[in-house]
């Protein structure tokens, strides 16, 4: 399953050369979520993304909220982009969740109007993700930024799907310490053996960990400035002032919005490759991901760090192309 250093470098040239040229295909996996609520703004309104689907998973709430939340944004954006409920627990972990940080209702800090039921498309997100990726003509991204629960039931329910996927982007782990424990990343904490399914499932994966964000701070200037832009930049600069991961002093890590930075621009970004597993057994590390680049068998590009300030750059310019 390992793909070779060179295959790999010919992706990621691949990607580049196509991302200038033409859309990006995507599937959005999430828990939103305050960062996820930015991630999806972006590829929502990027006309370099056509999002074929939002499917959701529990996550920083539970399944009802992050799917009521999805739907609160395609409503926001009057997209007719499909959302299907995914999974509503993790594959063997108790359920945690990240309430203290989004919000009870998981994005507080907006008047959303009430959103219908109806809107929700009855498919459960699995069997959608697998009908999406069979049918389709190309191969599609996933974009990853809650746990990989959907993802790993998709890949062991599904095997025949893996052709159909050209790269999974996933925001989760760190390759130094964690943000739930000492070492373990949330989305990675939440469900690790579902990570580890899809950490050893022989895919093209790209980790955009905790490192990245921590590197990338986003001011409170900075985040002041959105509400200038436009109702997007409002929204989401309300949404920020709910969202509790850090000191508005020192900078907000707004993770699951650096997936999509990095697809619009992979060569802002410093990545390496590297062997990634995920700790299932330990006391006081479990859900922790063991990044290894001196492996011989590397299964992973880890996103470490921006290039001087043009994420930036990058975001206020794709926020522009919102309402
Ligand atoms: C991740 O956990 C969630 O709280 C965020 O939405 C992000 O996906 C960061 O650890
Ligand atoms: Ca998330």
């Amino acid at each position: 399953h390992v793909r070779s250093r060179r295959q790999r470098q010919m992706c990621i040239r691949d990607r580049e050369r196509r991302a200038s040229i033409m859309q990006i295909p995507i599937i959005i996996d999430t828990d939103p979520g305050i960062d996820d609520a930015a991630a999806i703004s972006l590829a929502l309104c990027h006309s370099k993304f056509d999002v074929k689907m939002i499917s959701t998973v529990n996550g920083n709430v539970g399944i009802e909220k992050t799917t009521a939340n999805a739907l609160k944004l395609k409503q926001f954006f009057n997209s007719n982009v499909q959302v299907h409920r995914g999974a509503s627990k993790p594959l063997l972990n108790q359920i945690v969740d990240a309430a203290p940080v989004h919000g009870e209702s998981g994005m507080d800090g907006y008047q959303f109007p009430p959103v219908s039921e109806s809107d929700l498309t009855s498919v459960h997100a699995v069997e959608a993700l697998k009908n999406l990726l069979i049918n389709s003509e190309e191969p599609i991204t996933i974009v990853a930024i809650g746990p990989l629960t959907n993802i790993a039931i998709l890949l062991s329910s599904y095997p025949e799907v893996q052709n159909h996927i050209k790269e999974v982007i996933i925001m989760g782990g760190s390759t130094g310490r964690g943000n739930v424990t000492p070492l373990a990343e949330f989305n990675i904490y939440c469900d690790p053996e579902a990570a580890q399914v899809v950490f050893n499932s022989g895919l093209p994966l790209t980790m955009v960990g905790l490192d990245l964000a921590s590197k990338a701070m986003f001011t409170y200037d900075f985040v002041k400035s959105f509400k200038e832009v436009n109702e997007t930049g409002r929204m989401l600069y309300n949404l920020f002032q709910h969202y509790r991961s850090e000191d508005f002093d020192i900078g907000v890590k707004v993770y699951d919005v650096f997936t999509i930075l990095y697809l619009l621009n992979p060569q802002s970004f410093i990545v390496k490759e590297a062997d990634v597993q995920i700790e299932l057994d330990g006391k006081y590390t479990k859900g922790a991901t063991v990044v290894n680049f001196n492996s011989q068998y590397p299964n992973c590009s880890v996103v470490l760090s921006p290039i001087g300030s043009e994420f930036k750059d990058i975001f206020l310019s794709s926020l522009k192309n919102c309402k």
